[in-house]
């Protein structure tokens, strides 16, 4: 944890922009892998928890007097039978103090409290919750159905949460540094070890071994394959041969929880083949050119169409697109090669605080999602402002079902040459993706380079 001066400070602001009512903020538990005493090995902590008491342990839970200021952690001490299993831990009130709360109370007293507040009217804001168990909590707690309780979900708190936890501190974004150190030691190994001969999943454990090995553990499940063209694709059973394209998009998270989230894509025996080198290029070129777009009061969605509009251009240079291009990207024609968003902001979680709500995080009172395939997935379109962390990470695909559908419907016939695509259709994907923070003036990339240039990586891995 930080400094229990950084969490009280976090309180009071938080209690500053609620102002009324209690402000509960559930801890995680653990969860059983395949019974009930048989964990994931990994604990994960509710990252708004974490944000606010920086505590590790599971089974806690905080609760703020968001008129009177006072703060209670609940949660209950090992019992002499666990001593005997787990070893001696700190007590809950000597894990307060360490984050600047004096008042602990067993975990029981927290449905007495919240019944209390209840029958005096007072307002009980909670964040939106995720998992089984704490939805099962406020059930019994405040009578919600479980299916309403995203809904009923405190938006004061939401808003006030998400306002704090976007303006990443200091000491924020040197632990993102770590993260992306470490980051960068997983994706180089990774680069290092990719030969002919070798499955998937060697280079996947490989990855999530340097990640656990710094005491932290994954940001997210590892996506390392050579069917980048397949998103979010947790396959790691192929056998890579040379001139394949492998897409390697994974990060560390520190011990702390920060997030890291890195893309890279090169080809097996490290030697691009022209095709490969002119579409690796266009999305690199994308990217560089982004992320030096970045800077306070740009509007993240500008960026993500500019992106398309450059990518476009690229693959009309090849052929695969035609016609007028800004018409092409305002219609979202370019969706068929690039059908995500530019990136996401970034923090306590890898996509942060998606669980609050993408509509509080990436979007505004005046900029709203659009309903457009592709630029739907837009997760981070309002104005950056500094302290900002986000991905930039754009991306082209030949995904065969997508372009087969489309050409099956003629869709945007006067932008896509669907005959020089299908030269295209085992290509794979190609992504590069880098962690970006708004400054007062401008932007900086987080985290020691990671080669990107085709030369440098090129020379790195034959
Ligand atoms: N790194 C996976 C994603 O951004 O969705
Ligand atoms: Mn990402």
């Amino acid at each position: 944890m930080f400094d229990k001066n950084i969490y009280q400070k976090r309180r009071e602001e938080l209690v500053q922009k609620v102002g009324n009512g209690l402000i509960l903020l559930l801890g995680n538990d653990d969860v059983a892998y395949n019974y009930k005493g048989n964990t994931y090995a990994h604990f994960r902590q509710d990252s708004s928890f974490l944000y606010y008491f920086g505590l590790q342990q599971a089974g806690l839970a905080g609760l703020i007097d968001a008129e009177s200021g006072d703060v209670t952690l609940f949660g209950n001490d090992l019992t002499l039978e666990d001593v005997v299993w787990m070893g001696p831990h700190p007590t809950l009130a000597e894990r307060a103090a360490g984050v600047g709360v004096t008042k602990t109370a067993p975990f029981a007293q927290l449905a007495p409290q919240l019944a209390k507040a209840k029958s005096a009217s007072r307002s009980i804001h909670f964040l939106p919750p995720y998992r089984y168990r704490n939805m099962l909590l406020l059930h019994q707690w405040l009578g919600i159905p479980v299916e309403e309780l995203g809904k009923k979900a405190s938006v004061a708190l939401i808003k006030a949460v998400v306002s704090q936890r976007s303006h990443k501190g200091p000491e924020e974004v040197a632990e993102m540094e770590k993260a992306l150190a470490v980051t960068a030691e997983m994706h180089l190994a990774v680069m290092k070890g990719a030969k002919a001969g070798r499955v998937e999943a060697e280079l996947a454990g490989i990855a999530e071994g340097i990640a656990a090995s710094h005491g932290g553990y994954l940001s997210y499940p590892i996506i390392l394959s050579i069917n980048g063209h397949i998103l979010h694709n947790h396959d790691h059973s192929n056998v890579l041969k040379n001139g394949d394209l492998l897409l390697g998009d994974f990060g560390a998270e520190t011990e702390r929880c920060y997030a890291g989230d890195i893309t890279r894509t090169f080809p097996v025996g490290g030697k691009f083949s022209q095709k490969q080198k002119e579409i690796y290029e266009i999305v690199l070129h994308a990217e560089m050119l982004a992320i030096k777009s970045c800077g306070p009061g740009i509007r993240y969605r500008d960026i993500h169409l500019q992106a398309a509009r450059n990518m476009s251009e690229g693959l009309k240079q090849l052929g695969l697109m035609k016609g007028d291009l800004d018409e092409a990207v305002a219609q979202g024609a370019h969706a068929l090669f690039f059908p995500h968003g530019l990136g996401h902001m970034i923090g306590l979680d890898v996509h942060d605080m998606e669980d609050l709500g993408e509509q509080y995080v990436g979007y505004s009172d005046s900029v709203h999602r659009s309903d457009q395939f592709g630029t739907a997935y837009l997760r981070l379109a309002r104005e950056l402002e500094p302290g900002f962390v986000f991905t930039v990470e754009p991306g082209i695909y030949f995904i065969p079902e997508l372009i087969d559908q489309w050409r099956a419907e003629k869709k945007f016939e006067a932008f896509i040459n669907y005959d020089a695509v299908e030269a295209y259709r085992h290509f794979g994907g190609v992504r590069v993706e880098d962690n970006v923070l708004i400054t007062k003036d401008g932007h900086r990339v987080l985290g020691p380079p990671i080669p990107k240039l085709v030369q440098d990586l090129e020379s790195l891995i034959s």
